[in-house]
């Protein structure tokens, strides 16, 4: 790796908004240690390195306190302070939260939650350490509202889009900055995965995951505290502010309750 280039961790790299987060890290200067649970993140690390990118691949599973210890430990190893944590790994449950098999739910929050505060409170220390840092949470406009037929899901997101508001406001008087990303639907493998293709929201246009994730590395490089990408979705979260949490879960119903895309 070249001493003078920035080092960048990107997690859930290998598709997705974290692809496209690792691309704009790496034509923006940045070297990276990229990780994904997936044997793919291997050869999708070829592609940033094709962009000037020192980058180490870590097929890692980060729903696992082992799995996080093995990422760390291999940015570790690299001797090189963390310039910037982009802690974007996430997954999606579509269902009726009895009907969604039990070991799916605590993968959602062992992912989004766990696995994500556990790798930024390691990342997070050696920074404070060094005074100095940038970290990006993928949140959502999710968070804003009660996700009927995809609970468990939105509620992790809302501890996400919370406690990084927590942290930033912990490390104030540091130069470590936290800033959440909130996209809106999305066009990636999120809806697939998360068995949610039959919904409205998972029939729906998306947004462009490059755009989203352009938004997400302006915020992290500027120090914002937050940025939801697009229009629509700014509209979406400022009426979700002032309106009653069982009007926003019945709403979250329509576009979410298996069934209610206009295709199967
Ligand atoms: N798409 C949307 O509409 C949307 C909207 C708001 C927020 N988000 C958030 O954006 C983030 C990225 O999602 P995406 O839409 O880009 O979906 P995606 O295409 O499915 O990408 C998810 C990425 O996370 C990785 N990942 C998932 N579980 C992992 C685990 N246990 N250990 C390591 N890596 C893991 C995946 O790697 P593997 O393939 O190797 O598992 C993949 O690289 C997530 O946090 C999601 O909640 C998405």
């Amino acid at each position: 790796m070249t001493e003078h280039r920035p080092l960048a961790v990107v997690t859930g790299a290998s598709t997705g908004i974290g692809y496209e987060l690792a691309k704009i890290c790496a034509t923006n200067g940045f070297d990276l240690v990229v990780a994904a649970d997936e044997p793919a993140i291997n050869t999708t690390a070829d592609e940033f390195r094709s962009l000037g990118a020192t980058t180490e691949a870590v097929e890692t599973d980060l729903a696992t306190l082992d799995g996080v210890d093995r990422l760390y430990d291999a940015v570790r190893r690299l001797g090189r302070p963390v310039e910037a944590l982009l802690a974007n790994a996430g997954v999606g449950l579509g269902k009726g939260f009895l009907d969604q098999d039990f070991a799916k739910v605590r993968r959602v929050i062992d992912t989004n939650v766990t696995g994500t505060v556990y790798l930024i409170h390691k990342i997070g220390r050696d920074m404070r350490a060094n005074n100095s840092g940038r970290i990006l949470i993928t949140g959502s406009i999710a968070g804003y509202m009660p996700g009927s037929f995809q609970a468990v899901y939105n509620a992790s997101k809302a501890f996400l889009d919370n406690f990084a508001f927590a942290l930033r406001n912990e490390l104030k008087d540091t130069e470590v900055t936290v800033s959440v990303l909130m996209p809106g639907p999305t066009d990636t493998e999120f809806f697939r995965r998360a068995e949610m293709l039959d919904t409205e929201v998972g029939q729906q246009k998306k947004d462009d995951p490059a755009v989203v994730a352009k938004a997400g590395f302006d915020a992290m490089m500027s120090g914002e505290g937050d940025v939801v990408s697009g229009w629509k979705n700014k509209l979406q979260t400022t009426l979700a502010n002032i309106t009653p949490p069982g009007i926003l879960a019945e709403q979250h119903r329509k576009m979410a309750a298996p069934g209610t895309g206009k295709s199967s």
